[in-house]
């Protein structure tokens, strides 16, 4: 059985590519925003930080579950409006200025129609960032990550993002691969176990480097 992955964890060990995308973006106050795959909600929550009171970050998830998860997790923000509902058909009240996604494309069948559907919720001139993994490009010692897991189609989608992006009607601006490192009984050992149920202190861990791809919608 694999140990679900505290989202708060991730939100920790993954921070730093997070804020270094939104850095890139400027000043995002009244930004409206769809975090779509929004999980446990730790990205709809920094948005919401960063957007503002007169922003608005639709949280999706397809997983109504989510929805509870989310409310409660971003109760402090009346701008988190949490959606239950299908990457493959978002559909949103109004256009976005920001549409992201993170460790979702890697769960889909269909990435592109999601990416497809991301560049179509946003209005022209406002922006895609997507965050995926390659995970076999991570490492135990020498040893690359591997990763099967229920709803995982393609754990390396990270190295697609980029090709995915290209055929859509966006400028891709900015794009970098960023991975958690540790040695020891650390946060990355535990995110490790929480993937592997393996707990590894005495080898160096490389966990799934996280592709960023910013894009303007054109
Ligand atoms: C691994 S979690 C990532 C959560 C969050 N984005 C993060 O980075 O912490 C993937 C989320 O995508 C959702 N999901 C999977 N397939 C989806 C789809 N087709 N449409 C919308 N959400 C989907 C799952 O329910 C899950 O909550």
């Amino acid at each position: 059985m694999t140990i679900p992955i505290p989202y708060e964890l991730r939100d920790d060990l993954y921070r730093r590519p997070l804020a270094a995308a939104l850095e890139r973006l400027g000043d995002m106050t009244g930004f409206r925003c769809v975090d779509v795959g929004a999980g446990g909600g730790d990205v709809s929550v920094a948005l919401a930080e960063v957007c503002g009171e007169r922003g608005r970050i639709y949280a999706v998830d397809i997983d109504p579950v989510r929805r509870n998860q989310i409310a409660a997790r971003a109760s402090r923000f009346s701008q988190v409006v949490a959606l239950t509902q299908a990457a493959e058909e978002l559909t949103l009240p109004e256009p976005v200025d920001l549409a992201f996604c993170r460790f979702l494309l890697l769960a889909v069948a269909e990435p592109g129609l999601v990416v497809e559907r991301m560049v179509a919720a946003t209005r022209p001139g406002g922006w895609v960032i997507i965050q995926e993994p390659i995970t076999s490009a991570g490492r135990i010692g020498r040893r690359p990550l591997s990763m099967e897991a229920p709803g995982v189609h393609d754990p390396d989608i990270g190295a697609a993002v980029l090709e995915l992006l290209r055929t859509r009607r966006v400028e891709v601006r900015d794009a970098w691969i960023e991975s958690p490192a540790g040695i020891g009984d650390t946060a990355v050992a535990r995110y490790l176990e929480a993937m592997s149920e393996t707990l590894v202190t005495e080898e160096q861990i490389i966990l799934p480097p996280l592709l960023t791809a910013i894009a303007k919608v054109l």
